[in-house]
């Protein structure tokens, strides 16, 4: 038989650090605290529109762009945070997760050998969409708060770059800059201050940004979102990409969206209509209603009261375990020190985690393309019941303390 090598633009994938904890969480009933996504059910009210939208036969393939209601929604959500009023016809885009929409933004705007800029830790996508398209991805570390930052929302504990090597990132070839901000796997919001420098570097080298805000919503303790097509000079040349996965704890349902000037949406729907043309029809009725009702009936606060709870628990966790964890201003991650745990690598200590204490988190290491110097750290979602965190909690109770030095 006839063996197939794959094309080289996937071959050096391999199999993704998501894939081996999971199945290792399932083979050692570990309580997954790896995977990103809710182990709670998303509201009935929105299910309920699903369900409805089914039943009166919205079946079928929508618009390419997306239902015009849902276009709809998005656009007044903008106009609601007072970002911007947008066209729901040109300049909002419905895509299958914001996965989707990622690739297909890369996939518009990127030639062979252009150069995309991200930060590290990255959302593990990055790399291989720019790799699909031909591109180089040019990678910036965002580092850790220094342990003596370690003080709870202490002003300068923040994970932050170096500006001087933000600027050199840039060059002739760089075609766009992707930034994710609420970020993951880190919990940084980025700052107004940070936006305006990454924003002056794209005017100056003339390049697009693609900025991912999937956790837009989850932002605590004062935080807040601002997206970076909001800043001066940057709507002509942002694709801003969102999910209603994340805001509504309905992942599954692949619901995305890129809100972006005309030329820009022009281009990313060229990309658009031949990777998946449309996404569920009945899906996006649903998300639709869910833009439309949460602002009236109180979902959004609820959603962040709850997570906060959620982080406050997990924290309180991992800190009666012996962890130090890194300040979590958005998303649902909590990053923890465990530099004292003996650990030579995040991987050997999530594996043992995962294998004898019974608790899955995940490997930061596998979030950076350059692996010199990246700090030992584990991440921990708190996207899952209380009951959850609290199954964890009484495992984490075991661990042996002098373990953790
Ligand atoms: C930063 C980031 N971007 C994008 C996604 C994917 O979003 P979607 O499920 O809408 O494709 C995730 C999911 O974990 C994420 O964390």
């Amino acid at each position: 038989m006839s063996t197939f090598l794959a094309a080289e633009r996937v071959r050096g994938f391999g199999t993704s650090i998501f894939t081996e904890m999971s199945a290792l969480a399932v083979e050692h009933r570990a309580v997954n605290l790896g995977q990103g996504f809710p182990d709670f059910a998303g509201p009935a009210w929105i299910k309920q529109a699903a369900t409805e939208a089914i039943a009166a036969d919205l079946n079928q393939y929508a618009p390419a762009t997306g239902l015009p209601r849902l276009r709809a929604a998005i656009a007044a959500t903008w106009a609601r945070n007072s970002w911007r009023d947008i066209d729901p016809s040109s300049e909002v885009t419905v895509t299958s997760g914001a996965t989707e929409a990622l690739f297909g933004a890369i996939m518009a705007f990127v030639n062979p050998s252009d150069e995309v800029i991200c930060f590290e830790p990255f959302y593990d996508a990055y790399l291989p969409d720019i790799i699909m398209a031909g591109g180089v991805p040019r990678v910036i570390r965002l580092y850790p708060p220094m342990p003596a930052d370690n003080e709870r929302r202490a002003a300068t504990a923040q994970w932050r770059f170096d500006p001087d090597e933000l600027a050199a990132a840039f060059t002739p070839r760089t075609r766009i800059f992707l930034l994710n901000t609420p970020h993951n796997p880190t919990g940084k919001v980025f700052t107004r201050t940070e936006l305006e420098q990454i924003a002056a570097l794209c005017q100056q080298h003339n390049v697009i940004a693609v900025t991912d805000e999937v956790y837009d919503q989850l932002v605590y303790d004062g935080a807040v979102h601002i997206p970076l097509a909001t800043l001066p000079g940057m709507w002509e040349r942002t694709l801003t990409i969102n999910s209603t996965g994340k805001t509504f704890s309905l992942t599954g349902w692949k619901i995305g969206y890129v809100v972006a000037a005309p030329h820009l949406s022009q281009a990313l729907r060229q990309a658009h209509q031949w990777i998946t043309f449309a996404t569920a029809t009945p899906l996006q009725q649903a998300a639709a209603v869910a833009l439309e009702l949460a602002p009236e009936n109180g979902y959004y606060a609820e959603l962040r009261a709850a997570y906060l709870e959620r982080r406050d628990r997990l924290d309180q966790v991992l800190h009666r375990a012996g962890f130090t964890t890194l300040p979590v201003e958005g998303s649902y991650f909590i990053m923890a020190d465990i530099s004292n745990t003996g650990f030579a690598s995040d991987a050997d200590f999530c594996r043992w985690l995962t294998r004898d204490v019974g608790v899955a988190a995940i490997p930061p290491s596998s979030f950076y393309a350059n692996q010199r110097d990246v700090p030992l750290l584990a991440r921990f979602c708190f996207a899952k019941k209380l009951e959850t965190i609290q199954a964890a909690a009484e495992r984490l109770a075991g661990i042996d303390r002098n373990r953790l030095g």
